[in-house]
Parts: structure tokens; C-alpha cells; sequence
């Protein structure tokens, strides 16, 4: 919630309901607090207004509303926007959501004209279409912050393309691979999670608006004008699918909660690294904290708590396909329930991701230890195994006397490239004395040179793909 609308909704005026026509009895004052929505829907006010001016002006389109009547409707809106924007408008919670406590302040406002603007139109397409706007906006800030860490990670690769660090196989070490290659990877990881959020955010563009309740209006509405006019691609089909449509939302979440498990799976990695027993890479002190009672510590608290966030977005997502699987058509109050999971989510992306860009523009990476890594894991063995196959040896044999091998320098504590050719040579007389240039680790990743290798080569040209890549 903005500080703006946090402060606003602390005031609450007492108001006439809508709806309350047919009603005898006044509401119960604990129901009126439990089934309303004000107090988080607020923050779809600018949506809100959008929508309800872009419907006065097809109001007017179709002759439903004078010139005039659509002038005062659109003043009244832009000086309840100011209001909300200034923290100054009393929200209400006998007006139960944003859409009533704005409808009801141009009444307040202009008078009898503002009880127009509801001609043709529900709460329900209205909120439909509210949360389309809102969630699109919010995508887009989404695709940004994403492009960011992207970018930090292009940039981190191109710097670090020939810097070797070991790559793993269940946590062992396996090959090594080049800093920049590793880098890489979490951007395509990213680049998927962007094109899912764009191709959603292409999904959910379509506009709910003249639905109404559930079955369509009377009045001879323009739907192409007034989606034209919001910026939607089209219109939705059908207006019961319209209204109780909320699959945009549950694939917003899925796709959050995947990009969450990206970021999880990156900050254990970071959270390791950092680690003195790895040391890696060392985060900027900007993005640690120190702990009260141990003066040594400087703790990962960002990825930590990324990696922890991640479980609240999951929780979300199942929250939202429940809420969603026991529905009948159309719309249902249950739906009011979509708002906060939303939200959340929202929230808890915009901000990993953030942070997320600041942080990895800030790294520094330990060449040195990284190098000093690898070259104790044993991480060329594949390489001398590939050496002894080009000679003539079949796989599974090359494999079995490189294990020996391995096993020698396991005993006396020394890497592949620190055993003599005669040790070598007890294993296989296939090895001479070029064998040495292919148990570096300089020679190991350099070999790796095709598209999608490890090869600083590759890296590099990997680094140019995926500029032009994020290009659009
Ligand atoms: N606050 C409601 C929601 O978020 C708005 C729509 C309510 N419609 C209704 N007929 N009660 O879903």
C-alpha cells in the first residue's frame, strides 16, 4: 500500500450505500468490515478512474450522456484523483470498495450527474477490468526491474568471461567453466521469465468492460471505443467469461513463482559462495548486515531472504487456484479474495528484483579463489578421459584410467596436471607428453568452444546475443 492511500484510509466517513435500496435493516457493523475491500483496493484507484472516465466518454459516444454531463463526470473524476493522490479523500468502509467510494464522492461532488456514470456498467466488469489495468502497469515496472538484473548479469559475464571457476554436478565439483558462462545462465533463466510475463501481459489485455453484471447491457454500448481508449487490444468475447475470468491472475502468479524459484536457486548459490568456506564472491557491505553478538560476520541477508520470499509467492499461487477452482459462473464475492495474493505478489517481485539489480551490479568475484577451486576438484578428469578417446581408447576404458589417475592424486594431494608423465604413463601408454596442455583448466574451458560452451570465445559472443536479445 502507498503512504498516500495508507494515510487516507485511516479516515472513514459515514456514507449511503449503492445498493442499499431494496434493504430494511441496516448492515451488520462486523459483516460491513468483513466483506469490505477498501482497505487494499484502494490502491486500484488511478485504474478506477481511467476506467470510469473512458466509459463516460463512450457514454456520451452513444448518446447516453450529454457533452456536458461527460465533462462534469471527467472534472469530478480528476479532482477525486488529486484528492486520493494527496492523501486527502476519506475512504469509507460502509462504501466497501474503491469503486463505490469513488462513485459516491462524484455524486458528493457534482450531484446527479455523477449518479450516471453507472449507466451500462457493474461492479463486476468494472473490477474485471480494474485489475487488467493494474496489473498491466505493474508488468511493465516488472519487466524493467528485470531487464536491470539482466543487464548486471551481461555485464558481470562480459567482465568475467575468461575467469575459471569450477562447475558442478550435485554440488561436486564436475568441469570447470568460465564466471561468465555460470552468469549467463541465470539470463536465460530470466529471459524466460520475461517473455512469460510479456506473453501474459499480451493474455490479459483484453477488456471485460460491458459485461456488466454478467449477461451484457441494454443500453447500445461501443466496447472497440472505449478498450481503444484504455489501451486494451480487444474486447473480451463472452460476458460471463469476462466477469469470472481470473486465470490472467493465476498465470501472473505462476509465472512470479517461477521467477521466485530462479531467484531462490541464485541466492543459494550466492549465499554459499560468500561463504568463507567457498569465498567466491564477496557482496558489498551495502547489501549485508552484521550480526549483534558475533563481530566477524557480514550475513547475505539479501539472497536469504529473497530465497525466503519465495515461499509466501507459492503460497499465493495456490491460494489463488483455490480460491478460483470451486466457482460456478459468473462472477462470485469469493472473487474479492484475488486482491491480496495479487498484490503481495506484486510487491515481493518488484522488490526481490530490485534489489536483486542493485546487488549484482556491486559483486566482486575471487579469481583467485574460484581458480584455486577448480584446479583442486579434479575438474579436467573428463578432459584427460576425451584426450585418451582422440588417441584411439574406448570411452568406458579412458574413463576407468582416468579414475586410477584420480585416485593417485587423491593420495598424494595432487591435481592431475601435478602427476608426472611416467605416473601417467602406468595408467595408459596412450599418454604422452601433450597431454599436459589438456589437463589445464585454461586449455579445458577453451576446448569447450561450440554455441552454448563454456569457451570464454563463446562467452563473449554469448554476451552480444543477449544484448540484442533484450533489445526487445
Ligand atoms: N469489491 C468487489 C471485488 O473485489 C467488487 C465487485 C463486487 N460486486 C458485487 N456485485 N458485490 O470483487
Amino acid at each position: 500500500m502507498s503512504d498516500t492511500t495508507k494515510k487516507s484510509s485511516t479516515k472513514i466517513q459515514q456514507a449511503e450505500k449503492p445498493w442499499n435500496g431494496r434493504f430494511t435493516e441496516p448492515t451488520d457493523a462486523f459483516v460491513e468490515a468483513f466483506t469490505a475491500s477498501v482497505t487494499f483496493d484502494q490502491r486500484m484507484y488511478q485504474q478506477d478512474i481511467a476506467g470510469s472516465i473512458a466509459h463516460a466518454k463512450m457514454l456520451a459516444h452513444i448518446d447516453v450522456l450529454t457533452e456536458n454531463e461527460c465533462e462534469q463526470i471527467i472534472d469530478g473524476l480528476g479532482q477525486i484523483k488529486q484528492k486520493i493522490d494527496s492523501g486527502e479523500f476519506n475512504w469509507s468502509i460502509k462504501l466497501e470498495d474503491v469503486h463505490m467510494n469513488i462513485e459516491a464522492a462524484l455524486t458528493d461532488l457534482i450531484g446527479i450527474t455523477g449518479k450516471k456514470l453507472h449507466t451500462g456498467r457493474s461492479r463486476n466488469d468494472q473490477v474485471a477490468t480494474d485489475i487488467r489495468l493494474y496489473l498491466r502497469d505493474e508488468i511493465d515496472l516488472v519487466l524493467n526491474e528485470l531487464k536491470r538484473l539482466q543487464s548486471a548479469l551481461i555485464n558481470l559475464a562480459e567482465n568475467e568471461a575468461d575467469t575459471i571457476m569450477p562447475g558442478f554436478t550435485h554440488l561436486q565439483t564436475a568441469q570447470p567453466v568460465t564466471f561468465g558462462h555460470h552468469m549467463l545462465a541465470w539470463f536465460e533463466n530470466l529471459e524466460r521469465d520475461r517473455s512469460r510475463f510479456i506473453d501474459c501481459r499480451k493474455r490479459m489485455n483484453v477488456m471485460p468492460l460491458g459485461a456488466a453484471a454478467l449477461a451484457g447491457t441494454t443500453y447500445p454500448i461501443d466496447r472497440p471505443f472505449t478498450a481503444e481508449l484504455l489501451g486494451f487490444d480487444g474486447v473480451c468475447e463472452n460476458s460471463l467469461d469476462a466477469v469470472s475470468d481470473r486465470d490472467f491472475a493465476i498465470e501472473l502468479i505462476s509465472n512470479a513463482a517461477l521467477l521466485m524459484t530462479h531467484l531462490s536457486r541464485f541466492s543459494e548459490e550466492l549465499v554459499l559462495w560468500a561463504s568463507a568456506q567457498f569465498n567466491f564472491v564477496e557482496l558489498s557491505d551495502s547489501f549485508c548486515t552484521g550480526s549483534s553478538i558475533m563481530p566477524q560476520k557480514k550475513n547475505p541477508d539479501v539472497p536469504e531472504l529473497v530465497r525466503g520470499k519465495t515461499g509466501r509467492v507459492n503460497g499465493h499461487l495456490i491460494s489463488l487456484l483455490t480460491l478460483m477452482k470451486g466457482q460456478p459462473l459468473a462472477y462470485n464475492k469469493d472473487n474479492q479474495e484475488d486482491k491480496e495474493p495479487l498484490f503481495d505478489t506484486i510487491d515481493t517481485i518488484k522488490g526481490s528484483l530490485k534489489v536483486y539489480a542493485d546487488m549484482m551490479q556491486h559483486v566482486s568475484v575471487n579469481k583467485e579463489a574460484m581458480h584455486e577451486a577448480a584446479f583442486r576438484g579434479f575438474s579436467t578428469a573428463t578432459d584427460l578421459a576425451d584426450y585418451l578417446v582422440r588417441s584411439g581408447v574406448p570411452f568406458r576404458d579412458a574413463h576407468d584410467v582416468v579414475g586410477k589417475a584420480v585416485r593417485l592424486g587423491v593420495d598424494s594431494k595432487r591435481d592431475l596436471s601435478e602427476l608426472s608423465l611416467q605416473e601417467l604413463q602406468q595408467f595408459s601408454d596412450q599418454i604422452k607428453d601433450d597431454v599436459f596442455a589438456v589437463l589445464t583448466l585454461e586449455g579445458s574451458v577453451a576446448a569447450r568452444n561450440h554455441l552454448g560452451g563454456t569457451a570464454p570465445e563463446q562467452v563473449r559472443a554469448a554476451v552480444k546475443r543477449a544484448r540484442l536479445r533484450m533489445a526487445d
